[in-house]
């Protein structure tokens, strides 16, 4: 039997150049192999204030964007997770399971509640809980993700084992799949930090931007005041940041790039990481999106069908949940 992959998105925008190869160009490689959900996370975007229209737009347009990177509609279940109550209604009753100590401790709620403030609800405490709703709903054995989400995945690696522990096994002990390169795709303004579509214009690519956009921002990635091109992360972030770029974007180890620049100067290097972005994302992604996006009837369709094959899924998990903890069904 095929082990099942799931993995989600925030509708925050289309995404950017590390979503991309941090999660969604290893999301389209499992697609043969697994049974896939993809899902546009719009519950959890809801944790910051968002414009109720940009919301919407966003959400559809992450779908489009979700194909036109090459996820197949009908080989993967892809959906809004506000489609499917059973997210919420499972997150409910595993938030009966998890401890105020360890959501007090992710690092994502630190950085969150300190940048807004404002607006430190509950949702936002409590989103690792949805997180793992998410990825236990549907048996899941593994979850393609960047390196950043890699506390949540402990989290909920936790919480079903304490559940299993607790009432025999129920959910299958999910693992995280983190790339080996790019799992952590740096700012190009700010090469120590990672790359973030809530960060200056020029400190990301966005998965839109037109081609002498993405040659701009490359000519103008922060590197460093030696001249050698060499891997080496902790002296030289922005020079490795181009060079994981280069490596992943055109499917090569990080050494083989890292050989091909040898002798060669950071003008060469940014250049060529620049057109094997755009060679990546110009066609087919941008030219695929562009025609997809119009056609919103043709979206809709895809989202009400696959919320109901994630359903049929989920359904299953939640009344042998509720039946273990001893609601009755
Ligand atoms: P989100 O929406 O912030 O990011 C989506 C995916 O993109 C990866 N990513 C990156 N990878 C490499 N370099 C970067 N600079 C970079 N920026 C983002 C993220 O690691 C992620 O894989 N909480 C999640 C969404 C989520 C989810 C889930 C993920 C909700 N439920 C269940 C997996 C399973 C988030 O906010 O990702």
């Amino acid at each position: 039997m095929k082990k099942t992959v799931f993995s989600g998105m925030q509708p925050t925008g289309v995404g950017q150049l590390g979503n991309y190869l941090g999660a969604i160009k290893n999301w389209v490689s499992l697609q043969d192999e697994y049974n896939c959900l993809y899902s546009v996370v719009d519950l959890h975007a809801i944790t910051i204030r968002q414009e109720p229209d940009v919301l919407r737009q966003n959400s559809l347009d992450l779908l489009a964007m979700f194909i036109s990177c090459g996820l197949d509609p009908d080989k993967n279940i892809i959906y809004m997770q506000s489609h499917y109550h059973g997210h919420t209604e499972l997150a409910w009753l595993l938030s009966c399971y998890a401890y105020f100590g360890e959501l007090s401790r992710q690092a994502q709620y630190k950085d969150k509640s300190a940048k807004n403030a404002e607006n430190v609800n509950v949702g936002l405490f409590s989103y690792p809980v949805l997180q793992a709703a998410d990825i236990l709903l549907f048996g899941t054995n593994f979850v393609p993700v960047g390196e950043d989400q890699k506390q949540h995945l402990e989290l909920s690696r936790d919480i079903a084992i304490r559940f299993n522990n607790a009432y025999g096994e129920t959910f299958a002990v999910p693992e995280p799949l983190i790339p080996k390169t790019a799992a952590r795709v740096k700012s190009l303004s700010h090469p120590d930090k990672k790359m973030s579509k809530s960060d200056d214009a020029g400190s990301y690519i966005s998965l839109l931007d037109p081609a002498e956009t993405v040659m701009k921002k490359f000519k103008r990635a922060v590197t460093d005041s030696e001249t050698e091109i060499r891997y080496d992360p902790e002296n030289k972030p922005g020079i490795s940041n181009l060079l994981e770029i280069y490596a992943v974007t055109n499917d090569m180890t990080i050494q083989a790039a890292a050989s091909e620049f040898a002798g060669k100067n950071y003008g060469a290097l940014k250049i060529a990481t620049a057109e094997a972005v755009i060679g990546k994302i110009t066609d087919p992604i941008q030219s695929k999106y562009f025609d997809l996006a119009k056609n919103v009837d043709y979206l809709y369709e895809i989202m009400r069908k696959n919320a109901a094959r994630a359903r049929d899924l989920g359904d299953k998990t939640l009344q042998n949940v509720k039946n273990k903890i001893g609601l009755i069904l």
